[in-house]
């Protein structure tokens, strides 16, 4: 018997693709959207009607009605952070109700990860992570070392017992830390904390595994939500300058219980340039006039922290090791318009490490590689309003061509702006 296949889209760069908005575009040819991992790290922008709207824990198919979200197992939640989104969006007049279901067995972020997380990147001094500071590392790493508190727990009657076991666990660990500054007041948040656990109730909590796979062999189309990107993979990216799960594809199947035969089109995001937030190697980053156009033209500052992103030229070396390690089916391919006044436009296309060239993604991220360049002729116009491949000016077309012929893969959606209609489906 053929099987219902489920989609994935995701980031192929360093986060910050543009994930939000292609999951909103894609949402009406699907009736569930999953995320499988990651946390309010995460920052995913909506741009609808002129108004736009930020979502960090819950799926961006919200905003269609009639399609359900789900929060996968191996997504990490902040409380304070979920209900806060919701609260927003239920102020935008969406009905929720009915529409958000989060799987039993999704970890749930404490105030005391929050401030280890503070406290490990104050630490660390020159080399932190420059984490989003939301309590991301601490959390996967209890979950990983069997310590973590589970959304189910929170339905069980000493939920406040191992919530304290775990915290005076966490306090011994502060203690070890050097004195750092907690960028929240402690007490009023594990208040709010509390509040926010409560009132999460009001959402089913599942076994979304089970959910998942029968809404499957129902026929339900299903779309899985990536977050942040495949370079910021706990194994294949930039380590240790990543985030702590698996970002790729392969963590669709344990971040939501899915196998891998199930897994359909994997519809890979890609800026036609790049940015990256936080630390970390970045060989195409730009420290010149050019990169500080791409940040300003391309409004590059982070959706969750506000932070500057650093931007650089599209690196094919990594893109195409992100294209093998995701499996990637479709590429979709986003602002382009940025660079529409760009004389010239550059891709690396291998890196010189030493006296070796190289052409595939580095176990080190590429720190002491500098790009070698393939350069093409800017498109020298404006490329917002096309709706058509055709229409495209040369220039543009041959950077697209270009990009498919090394990566094999077609670039089946161009968007050329944040809002939903500014979308070309080739
Ligand atoms: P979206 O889903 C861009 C980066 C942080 C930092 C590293 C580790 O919006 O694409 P963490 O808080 O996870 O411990 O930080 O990962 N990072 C992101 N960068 N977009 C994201 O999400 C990110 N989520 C985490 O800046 O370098
Ligand atoms: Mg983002």
């Amino acid at each position: 018997m053929e099987q219902k296949k489920l989609d994935v889209v995701l980031g192929l760069q360093w986060g910050d693709e543009g994930k939000g908005k292609i999951v909103d575009v894609l949402t009406p040819s699907y009736k569930m959207v999953a995320r499988f991992q990651g946390g309010p790290n995460a920052g995913h922008s909506l741009v609808f009607g002129g108004d736009s709207f930020v979502l960090h824990t819950v799926p961006s198919g919200i905003f269609r009605d009639g399609t359900l979200n789900v929060i996968g197992n191996n997504v990490v939640i902040d409380p304070v952070i979920l209900m806060d989104e919701i609260a927003k969006i239920e102020k935008r007049g969406v009905n929720i109700d009915g529409r958000l279901v989060i799987s039993k067995r999704a970890h749930l972020i404490m105030p005391t990860h929050v401030a280890l997380d503070a406290a490990s990147e104050s630490a660390m001094g020159k080399t932190k992570i420059g984490s989003t500071l939301k309590g991301i590392g601490p959390t996967y790493a209890d979950k990983t070392g069997r310590y973590g508190l589970r959304v189910g727990d929170i339905l069980q009657d000493n939920f406040k017992a191992l919530y304290e076991e775990r915290k005076q666990r966490h306090q011994m660990l502060l203690g070890q830390y050097p004195p750092f500054e907690l960028p929240f007041n402690f007490d009023e948040y594990e208040k709010k904390w509390f509040e926010a656990v409560v009132q999460m109730k009001r959402f089913r909590f599942i076994d979304s595994e089970v959910y998942v796979n029968k809404a499957l062999d129902n026929g339900t189309p299903i779309l899985a939500e990536g977050a942040q990107g495949s370079l910021l993979d706990i194994d294949f990216g930039t380590y240790p300058y990543v985030t702590s799960s698996n970002t790729l594809s392969a963590g669709v199947c344990t971040g939501l219980g899915i196998a891998p035969s199930r897994i359909g089109k994997v519809y890979g995001i890609f800026k036609a340039y790049c940015t990256r937030v936080g630390n970390g190697p970045f060989p195409t980053e730009l420290f010149d006039a050019d990169g500080d156009r791409l940040r300003e033209i391309g409004h590059e500052y982070g959706a969750t922290t506000g932070r500057p992103r650093r931007t650089g030229w599209l690196d094919m070396v990594a893109l195409k090791y992100a294209v093998m390690m995701n499996g990637v089916t479709d590429l979709i391919m986003m602002k382009a318009d940025v660079m529409d006044s760009f004389d010239t436009v550059k891709v690396a296309v291998a890196y010189k490490v030493g006296k070796y060239t190289v052409d595939c993604f580095p176990y080190d991220g590429g720190k002491d590689a500098t790009p070698i360049y393939k350069e093409f002729p800017g498109w020298k116009t404006s490329l917002s309003g096309l709706t058509r491949y055709e229409d495209f000016p040369e220039a543009f077309r041959r950077y697209i061509d270009f990009i498919e012929a090394e990566t094999h893969c077609k670039v089946s959606i161009v968007s050329l702006g944040p809002d939903r209609d500014a979308t070309v489906m080739r």
